[in-house]
């Protein structure tokens, strides 16, 4: 794995954009996958900033989520769709039929997985994938004992992870399950970028550095990948 750490999370941001921004520009129809949660928050300002100056900058790209809540509607503030409307889709060019993101209201769930699956490979693959990095490990939603072959699927989330998101879900009802992408799907992608900052990562970035390979951290699954990129301050 390929190793970079930053002075701040600003300067993450920065070098996390320049990944997207020049994927774009070498291969203006590429396929990326994008995560949600606070890390990507600066890198996605940043691709706004810069895609409202420039003319086709998403234009052809397809992008897939790693994840979605079950049974929150798209609409609902902490619903991912939202998020990624509010933080980069409604400020960039990209055409809304190259966006895709599981539908956690589908009335069959099970069968949403294996489309979102049919989804990724008819777009010819993943080719550059982001993630961010739950406290215990988790990518996407594939929490602790997820297995490494996992496909895209259902999963219960853990208190942890509930606890973790509870904020945007001021109503106190926060999701207990989700659709996320599989292990196997995210070791796909051509490549990965890991996006990890703040104090509260510090312990998950030492386990994924120097600890073993083992399903009980998630994150550990990307030592077998031989392109990643990990990004922490
Ligand atoms: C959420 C998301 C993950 C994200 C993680 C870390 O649960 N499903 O994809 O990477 O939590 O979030 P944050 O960046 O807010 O710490």
């Amino acid at each position: 794995m390929n190793w970079q750490s930053f002075k701040s999370g600003d300067v993450l941001a920065d070098h996390a954009a320049h990944i997207l921004l020049t994927t774009i520009h070498q291969s203006p129809a590429t396929v990326l996958a994008l995560p949600t949660g606070r890390s990507p928050l600066g890198m996605y300002e940043r691709v706004v900033n810069e895609c409202e100056r420039e003319y086709r900058c998403f234009r052809d790209v397809t992008t897939f989520n790693l994840d979605e809540y079950a049974g929150v509607p798209r609409e609902h503030a902490g619903s991912y769709w939202t998020y990624m409307k509010r933080h980069l889709f409604d400020h960039v060019d990209i055409d809304p039929k190259n966006i895709h993101i599981p539908d956690g209201m589908a009335a069959d769930l099970d069968a949403e997985c294996r489309r979102y699956e049919e989804e990724i490979r008819a777009a010819g693959g993943l080719a550059l994938t982001f993630l961010g990095l739950g406290r215990n490990g988790h990518i996407g939603f594939n929490e602790p004992g997820s297995p490494f072959d996992a496909r895209t699927r259902v999963v219960e989330l853990t208190p942890s992870t509930r606890a973790a998101n509870a904020e945007f879900f001021p109503d106190g009802n926060v999701p207990s399950r989700a659709i996320t992408m599989g292990i196997a799907t995210i070791l796909e992608s051509r490549a990965i970028v890991l996006l990890a900052s703040g104090a509260g990562k510090q312990e998950a970035i030492e386990r994924l550095r120097s600890g073993s390979v083992d399903e009980s951290f998630p994150a550990s699954a990307l030592r077998l990948h031989p392109n990643v990129t990990v990004l922490s301050a």
